[in-house]
């Protein structure tokens, strides 16, 4: 942990609500991090497959590995078909060399209809709308296929088209189709179904795709639904492509970025680290165009040359110095094919996969909690090599390390700092950063309430499995997680962001909790954090500068920051409030602001501490928001009570 120094928190007096003065000045401050709210995504347990990545169709490709061999589950046959797996002499693709062979099973009748149906992750959600299919098959048959969306309890047919078959005997031929359910299905226990007539041979399959519509029409997309929560958190960065999914679990299942591009039949897909092997179909160009989408910064992690191994800390795959430079360039050329002019190698390779314009990346992580996992060799020369050869190629670059303090950084670079905490813990940490050396940047890459509050408020997380995590965030975690960022805002000269971690949490296959956003295969079940609300209140409003303050108050228990937009009179005062149980009265006076002055009040709270949103319930995060206007000498009266979190613009 890094040194933290705290401010001084005064004693509380129960029942008795210390009035807090403030006086806010307009010149004076530092400039706050652009970059301040973001988003952690890691591609953990069905969050990119199964999750945000729109893919309807479980295992549609058949991908296995020897960690996890390929299998035919979660597909069925239909109408007495059998169902195989086989590496056809002719593969579709060297990435994808194994497809089902569908036959007419023993006891078949001549002319019936045979094939193979697959219920999706979880569930398929049908609407009125249009759903975008493709396969590819070979084999003789010359009939038609017939692609459909189905209740799996009744049968009932939501939708159904016709394809003709273009099948060859010796080479793979797609099929593409469409469809529009004319209404939806009342629940998402659906199966899509691909089905042939008999008697003309058995059909190969593979890469059977169906894709609903996606976030800003874009083929092999996101889901909306799950992009619109992102784009409401109103976020400036995105660490892409994740934490433990760059590092690989053993020798070479790294994430290699150039494996996750081009045609989707290229990319041959690879073990995670959360037990199942990924499609690969979110890929580095879907990241990057997921930034675009949601208008970010991406944060880019690179590997750094350590395999998680099973968290066999003590033993990890560290890549030896002598190695160490085929990684470098690796990296290099993954900047290059990112951002490089189409002259060069890798900028010609983006080109040709139809993005002749570059894109831009200004910050590079190296590694992913590398103090977890070889400390010693990253220091030694694992940082250094990636650092000093992505420098002296990119010198405007922010290289940030991934250990959480300045072990390695050795006066080169930035930090990523992750904490996982209780809210006890996050709520005596506002002056975390006031004391820190300013001049290194520091990212808040992960923080999240994990677990709920105990009679000694020091006790720190329990990472031994004994203690289960919070399912759901709770409010009280948002409130100190709120005065966790709103000490890092206040430090925004250095702490350049801070994003909440993990993004996404699969209801039917989760692996971490709690999760800032909680999904299933129903759009209509999203849950929406406690946390997220809080989030987005902060994240929604930014100002240029911090805005000095005086006052006679010392923090606790209403921690506070201001700012103001540069020229302006435009301030905006952020509050978050842990622990009293009488109402904190603010009397605050803006530098320039006269009596009559305006402002908006909005205030967040929840029923209680313990409150937290589920699937598909009520969102239990009530906002009020009220108009207040400046008394004699420009001040603006209010108060605050437990666990309010409050942000006041003045205009
Ligand atoms: C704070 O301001 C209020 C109202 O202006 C005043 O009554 C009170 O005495 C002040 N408190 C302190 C500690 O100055
Ligand atoms: C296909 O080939 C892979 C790689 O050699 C092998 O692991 C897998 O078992 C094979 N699958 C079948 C169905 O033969
Ligand atoms: C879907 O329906 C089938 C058939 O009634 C049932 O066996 C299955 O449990 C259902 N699945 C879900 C997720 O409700
Ligand atoms: C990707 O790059 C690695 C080198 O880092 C190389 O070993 C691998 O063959 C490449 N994969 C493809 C498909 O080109
Ligand atoms: C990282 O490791 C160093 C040395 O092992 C230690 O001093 C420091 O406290 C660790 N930092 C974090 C954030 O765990
Ligand atoms: C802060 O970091 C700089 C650059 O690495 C270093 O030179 C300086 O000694 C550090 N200051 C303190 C007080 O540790
Ligand atoms: C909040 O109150 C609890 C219970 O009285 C106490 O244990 C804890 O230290 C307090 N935390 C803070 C940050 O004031
Ligand atoms: C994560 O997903 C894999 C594959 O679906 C599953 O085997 C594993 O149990 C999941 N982990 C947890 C903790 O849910
Ligand atoms: C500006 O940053 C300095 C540290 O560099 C800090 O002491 C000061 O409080 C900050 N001012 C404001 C208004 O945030």
């Amino acid at each position: 942990m890094l040194g933290s120094s705290l401010l001084k928190i005064l004693p509380l007096l129960a029942g008795v609500g210390h009035a807090v003065n403030l006086s806010v000045a307009r010149d004076g401050g530092n400039a706050s991090s652009p970059l301040m709210y973001g988003i952690m995504f890691e591609d953990i347990n069905h969050s990119g497959d199964g999750g945000i990545y729109a893919e309807l169709i479980q295992n549609r490709a058949f991908q296995g590995s020897i960690e996890f061999p390929s299998t035919l589950a979660p597909w069925e046959a239909v109408g007495n078909a059998k169902l195989s797996l086989q590496n056809n002499t002719v593969p579709l693709s060297s990435a994808l060399p194994t497809s089902v062979n569908v036959a007419q099973g023993a006891g078949s009748r001549a002319g019936g209809v045979i094939g193979l149906q697959n219920p999706g992750w979880w569930g398929l959600s049908v609407k009125p709308q249009t759903y975008t299919g493709s396969f590819w098959a070979l084999g003789s048959y010359k009939g038609q296929f017939t692609a459909k969306l189905q209740s799996a309890t009744t049968s009932h047919v939501w939708a159904s088209v016709q394809i003709k078959s273009e099948c060859e005997q010796s080479k793979w031929v797609e099929h593409k189709f469409q469809f529009k359910p004319p209404v939806a299905a009342p629940d998402t226990n659906n199966t899509f179904v691909l089905e042939f007539n008999t008697g003309h041979g058995s059909v190969n399959f593979n890469l059977i795709s169906l894709f609903p519509p996606t976030y800003n029409d874009r083929p092999n997309g996101n889901r909306p639904d799950l992009m619109k929560g992102l784009k409401g958190l109103k976020p400036s960065y995105f660490r892409i492509p994740g934490g433990n999914n760059i590092e690989g679990d053993t020798f070479n299942y790294r994430w290699k970025w150039n494996e996750t591009i081009g045609p989707l039949t290229q990319r041959p897909g690879r073990p995670g680290t959360w037990g199942y092997e990924n499609t690969d179909g979110l890929g580095l160009v879907e990241y990057l165009q997921w930034c675009e989408d949601l208008e970010v910064e991406p944060v880019l992690a690179v590997w750094s040359g350590v395999y998680l191994n099973g968290y066999n800390n003590a033993n990890p795959d560290v890549i030896p110095e002598a190695d160490i430079g085929i990684y470098v360039q690796d990296a290099l050329n993954e900047l290059e094919f990112i951002m490089g002019d189409v002259s060069t190698e890798y900028g010609a390779l983006r080109a040709s996969l139809g993005y002749p314009k570059p894109w831009k990346i200004n910050y590079v992580e190296i590694g992913n909690e590398d103090n977890l996992s070889d400390p010693a060799s990253y220091t030694s020369y694992r940082f250094m090599a990636f650092y000093d050869a992505i420098h002296a190629a990119y010198p405007d670059m922010k290289l940030i390390s991934s250990t959480g303090d300045l072990t390695a950084v050795s006066g080169h670079s930035g930090t990523d700092y992750h904490e996982y905490a209780r809210p006890n813990i996050y709520a005596t940490q506002f002056g975390l950063w006031d004391n820190a050396n300013r001049s290194h940047p520091i990212l808040l890459g992960e923080y999240a309430t994990i677990q709920g509050n105990k009679a000694d408020p020091s006790t720190p997380v329990d990472w031994s499995g004994a203690e289960p995590r919070l399912q759901y965030p709770i409010w009280v975690g948002a409130v100190s997680e709120a005065i966790y960022t709103l000490g890092a805002e206040r430090n925004g000269d250095i702490v350049i962001g801070a994003s909440y971690a993990p993004g996404f949490q699969n209801l039917n296959d989760f692996q971490w909790s709690p999760d800032l956003v909680s999904f299933n295969a129903d759009p209509d079940q999203v849950a929406f954090s406690t946390s997220y609300y809080a989030i987005q209140l902060l994240s929604s409003h930014r100002y240029t500068h911090t805005a000095p303050m005086t006052s006679d108050s010392g923090f606790g228990p209403a921690f506070y920051v201001a700012g103001v937009n540069s020229g302006t009179t435009e301030y905006t005062f952020k509050a978050a409030v842990y622990n009293t149980t009488a109402p904190i009265p603010f009397n605050i006076d803006f530098e320039g602001l006269k009596q009559g002055a305006k402002s908006k009040l909005t205030v967040l709270n929840a029923p209680s501490g313990l409150s937290y949103n589920v699937a598909g319930g009520q969102n239990v995060v009530k906002e009020t928001v009220t108009e207040l206007v400046a008394k004699k000498g420009g001040v603006f009266s209010f108060e605050l009570k437990e666990y309010d979190i409050a942000v006041l613009t003045t205009f």
